[in-house]
């Protein structure tokens, strides 16, 4: 089993690449000829040892970048708290210490905003020097705008999307199988962060959608928490930037290759982007919707959403919250569902993302658009053509795969990369939204397989950030938190030692 370590594409990467690119394109290198077709071998995790260890090697990745109270999200690459990081580690360590597990989101929730907004990093006062661009020196939020936590530790002024809601939950169901003492604490956990929960909600429905559609906007590629998704190509392509000035790349010393991230041309416009909304609008939501260049409604952030909300319902009703209270939440799940359905492209059989500055659906095969199934409440109809999309040799079904795991953009599409973040890589913490939401359509079969392939693939290549779909080699960050966390879920929901618990 190979759990740690570094990615395996030939050593580390020294340069750090200081911008301007001079508008340079992304920086490819060329792509590997797809692979032939691979027999498909049966997961190789069977025996109890094999879970155990499997089990503690994720245990000790979360030790690894345990801050006290807060998760690194990675080693290096991510040296700070990452909001919906937090949420899917928060969902591991509630298998290994629930009090843990909570003080995970109540650490986050401290930071939240006067708006409701769970900022997307909460810097780390200890982070080493140089180790993470662009750090809270440069977002200086506190001092942009009077809605933001004055006293360090600071934050960003962007949002991640909201798990947080479903880790809440998670705890409250590993804890009620536990102690009276873990019921009770749990409990107190549960009322102490549910106003943060509900006023972060109703940022999102209010702030996020002055409109009232039930879909949130991002106004920056960082918020949709998949950066360099071709998702964003269009909207970034229109933008006009101006200069930045020089930038280092500190991201480029932990990975590989530089293929595996963001490219320079790409780091200008995050980079303009961030400069317009703290400078120009001072974070001001109204002044940034109002003349913000970069506008999206995002679909996958919407169908988390709905999900959170549908899990904040429950919450709100152990906790017996008032009845107005049960109603809005109920409100915002219907609404959020009737909008995904509007965002439909029958022809792609997905849901696309839609450009408000350009008035129009972008049109781009990706994880994202399998939204509707993670808002969940589908018609057949509706759950059918998902399920032939993800099938189909766009997504799962193509044959050069190495394990049938999906690949974050589609091979099918022309802006496909194997290596480069969010343009091809599968993505463990995708795959566990993609098998929560088939538990919860009642695929039991499928999401028993996907489990046991995710699993299979980390059994084999370890705690990564992402993989490449045809070859299965590690990208990104090794020993990335959230992909420990989400392992720990799947070990501990086998579908076999649970029918076994209740016979
Ligand atoms: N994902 C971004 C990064 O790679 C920031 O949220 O730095």
């Amino acid at each position: 089993m190979t759990t740690t370590g570094s990615p395996d594409d030939g050593g580390k990467h020294k340069e750090i690449g200081v911008g301007r690119s001079g508008g340079s394109s992304r920086v490819e290198e060329p792509l590997a000829d797809v692979p032939p077709a691979k027999e498909m071998r049966p997961p190789r995790l069977g025996p109890p040892e094999d879970v155990e260890a499997l089990t503690s090697e994720a245990a000790k990745v979360l030790r690894l970048n345990d801050m006290g109270g807060w998760t690194k999200a990675a080693p290096e690459l991510y040296p700070h708290q990452w909001s919906w990081d937090s949420a899917f580690i928060a969902i591991g360590l509630a298998h290994l210490d629930i009090r843990r597990a909570a003080r995970e989101l109540e650490m986050l929730f401290a930071h939240q905003w006067r708006t409701g907004k769970v900022p997307h990093i909460v810097f780390n006062q200890d982070a080493p020097p140089k180790s993470y661009f662009p750090g809270p020196e440069h977002w200086a939020c506190a001092a942009a705008s009077p809605d933001a936590p004055p006293a360090p530790p600071y934050t960003s002024c962007l949002s991640q999307p909201p798990v947080h809601a479903i880790a809440v939950l998670r705890i409250w169901e590993a804890a009620s199988s536990g102690s009276e003492g873990e019921i009770s604490f749990a409990r107190a956990f549960l009322s102490g962060i549910y106003p943060g929960l509900l006023s972060w909600h109703r940022y999102l429905l209010t702030y996020r959608d002055p409109e009232g559609s039930g879909l949130v906007t991002i106004y920056h590629p960082w918020g949709s928490g998949t950066d360099n998704s071709p998702r964003w190509d269009k909207p970034l392509e229109a933008l006009e930037v101006g200069d930045v000035g020089p930038y280092p790349r500190y991201d480029l010393r932990h990975v590989g290759s530089p293929s595996q991230r963001p490219t320079n041309a790409d780091y200008e416009r995050y980079l303009w982007l961030m400069n317009l909304i703290k400078r120009a609008h001072h974070c001001d939501e109204p002044n940034i919707y109002e003349s913000h260049p970069f506008l999206v409604k995002d679909v996958l952030t919407s169908a988390i959403l709905v999900a959170a909300n549908e899990a904040l319902l429950e919450i709100a009703s152990l906790l017996e919250a008032p009845e107005e209270e049960l109603d809005l939440v109920r409100d915002w799940v219907d609404r959020g569902r009737r909008a995904l359905e509007g965002c439909w492209d029958l022809e792609l059989g997905l849901s696309l993302d839609y450009d408000l500055r350009a008035d129009r659906p972008l049109r781009v095969r990706t994880v994202a658009g399998f939204a509707p199934l993670i808002a969940g409440g589908l018609s057949k109809e509706r759950l059918g053509a998902l399920l032939e999309t993800l099938d189909s040799p766009a997504f799962l079904g193509h044959r050069g795969l190495r394990w049938p795991l999906p690949p974050s953009t589609s091979t099918d599409d022309s802006r496909f990369h194997p290596r480069s973040y969010w343009r091809g890589p599968t993505w463990p913490v995708f795959n566990w939204l993609l098998w929560w939401s088939l538990v919860r359509a009642g695929e039991h079969e499928r999401a028993e397989r996907l489990r046991q392939t995710a699993l299979d693939q980390l059994a084999v290549r370890g705690f990564g950030e992402y993989f490449d779909p045809f070859t299965g080699q590690l990208l990104g960050s090794a020993n990335q938190s959230w992909t420990a966390a989400v392992a720990l879920d799947w070990l501990v929901h086998d579908p076999a030692q649970e029918n076994r618990m209740a016979s």
